[in-house]
């Protein structure tokens, strides 16, 4: 027999029992980011290697160990996105979208590539869900991403998670605050792990989230950004803290979110769950003011956020049966004579408009019912030989055990009307 192959190392397939959530999941976004006044954005995978390296910042983890980059056979360098955020604002300025209208709401759904070592909610193409709002600086546009992304969670119904909240003050704020952090540091440098002795010198604010016991334990000591903000940034924080108040919005207020990629100022938040093991952030975002300008569009302000969909996926498994929404139609036949005209049944349930499935040939009912529980089916359709002659159904609802008798005629309108 031939060898097989076999997908690569942290690149999954996803298959079809998990699929009813990847398409619940993706279904709640296009409606929530309708919604909020959100539109598509398609961009390539691969990308010229500098988009991201002055994008995502030449400090930054992804930038300096994770990318997928290679000559391509022009001899260009080329880069496997590791996130969306740097590839839309290359298309807004591409298009110059400014120039049309002065706010742009967008959003994207993709695979991402990051060369990380896999574990649990880790992989090496992972997929994002995210959202941009180009064109306004001000703490409501943060805090409206922000209730967008809790109002998706409350659709697909997570629970346990927690929503963690910072300001890391703009950048000019920061140099001055990153001295005292490394004044705090320095007197301990040779003391902490390789890696954080490298974070010392490029990119010293992400020591407060290391994950190294020594670096944790010395970071409670650590001066505050927050501590260190100009009166507008704090009031800043403030209106955002409120408006997620007012919307019903609970956070905690997390001085060591610092984010992982360098574009970020002022607003940074994560979406966490203890749920998820050591990879517990499912979603995360902030404000990024310089990243248009950086990749030489106008002075334009923005704020985003993007979620792991594997991450969400895995919580939204996690729920009870009970609370997992269950959805369609099975037909389930009795008898040899009854399969048939179950099967003409099925058809008009679909052209009707329903998702509805049947099996291809006639087994006993309890196979049948296993089937339709497994494909998590609200109603099964029971047709035996005496609903055939009356043209009537037998319509089992499972949102409430009820079953109760419907003619042929009146089922689709009785099954929308129940769904
Ligand atoms: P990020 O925090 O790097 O932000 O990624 C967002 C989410 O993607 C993370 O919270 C996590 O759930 C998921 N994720 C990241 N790496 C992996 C991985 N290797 N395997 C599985 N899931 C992963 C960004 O990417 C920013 N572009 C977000 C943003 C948009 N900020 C402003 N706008």
């Amino acid at each position: 027999m031939a060898k097989k192959i076999k997908s690569i190392t942290g690149m999954n397939d996803i298959l079809f029992d998990d699929m009813m959530y990847w398409h619940k999941l993706e279904r709640v976004c296009h409606d929530v980011f309708a919604r909020y006044g959100f539109s598509e954005i398609r961009t390539p995978l691969l990308e010229e290697t500098g988009l991201f390296q002055r994008g995502i910042g030449e400090g930054s983890q992804v930038v300096q160990k994770e990318m997928y980059t290679f000559e391509d056979k022009g001899g260009d360098s080329v880069t496997l996105r590791p996130e969306g955020t740097a590839s839309v604002v290359r298309a807004f300025v591409q298009h110059a979208m400014h120039a049309q209208e002065s706010i742009r709401k967008l959003y994207y759904m993709g695979s991402m590539f990051r060369y990380e070592r896999p574990q649990k909610g880790r992989l090496r193409q992972f997929h994002q869900i995210g959202a941009e709002t180009l064109g306004v600086d001000s703490p409501l546009a943060d805090a409206e991403v922000v209730i967008m992304m809790d109002r998706i969670w409350q659709e697909l119904g997570l629970q346990n998670y927690e929503l963690q909240i910072n300001s890391i003050g703009t950048f000019d704020e920061r140099q001055q605050y990153l001295q005292e952090l490394k004044k705090y540091f320095e007197p301990h440098l040779s003391s902490l792990a390789e890696d954080d002795q490298k974070r010392f010198d490029s990119n010293t604010l992400r020591l407060l989230d290391s994950k190294d016991e020594k670096c944790i334990e010395l970071a409670k000591g650590a001066p505050m950004i927050l501590d260190h903000l100009t009166d507008q940034s704090r009031d800043e924080f403030e209106t955002f803290k409120k408006m997620l108040n007012d919307a019903g919005v609970k956070f905690v207020v997390n001085p060591k979110i610092v984010r992982g990629l360098d574009y970020y100022e002022k607003t940074a938040f994560e979406f966490v769950s203890s749920a998820l093991g050591s990879q517990s952030a499912f979603a995360g975002g902030g404000r990024y003011n310089r990243l248009v300008q950086e990749l030489g569009g106008p002075e334009i302000p923005a704020v985003g956020f993007a979620m792991g969909c594997e991450r969400v996926v895995m919580l939204m498994q996690d729920l009870p049966k009970g609370e997992q929404q269950l959805s369609g139609v099975f037909v389930a036949a009795m008898s040899e004579t009854s399969f048939l005209a179950g099967r003409q049944l099925l058809q008009a349930l679909r052209d009707g408009g329903l998702v509805a499935e049947m099996g291809y040939e006639s087994k006993s009912l309890k196979a049948q019912m296993r089937r339709a529980n497994k494909l998590g089916c609200q109603f099964v359709v029971i047709l035996g030989d005496d609903e055939v002659q009356n043209k009537t159904a037998s319509l089992k609802d499972f949102s409430d055990g009820s079953q109760t008798e419907v003619s042929q005629e009146q089922l689709v309108a009785e099954i929308k009307k129940r769904s």
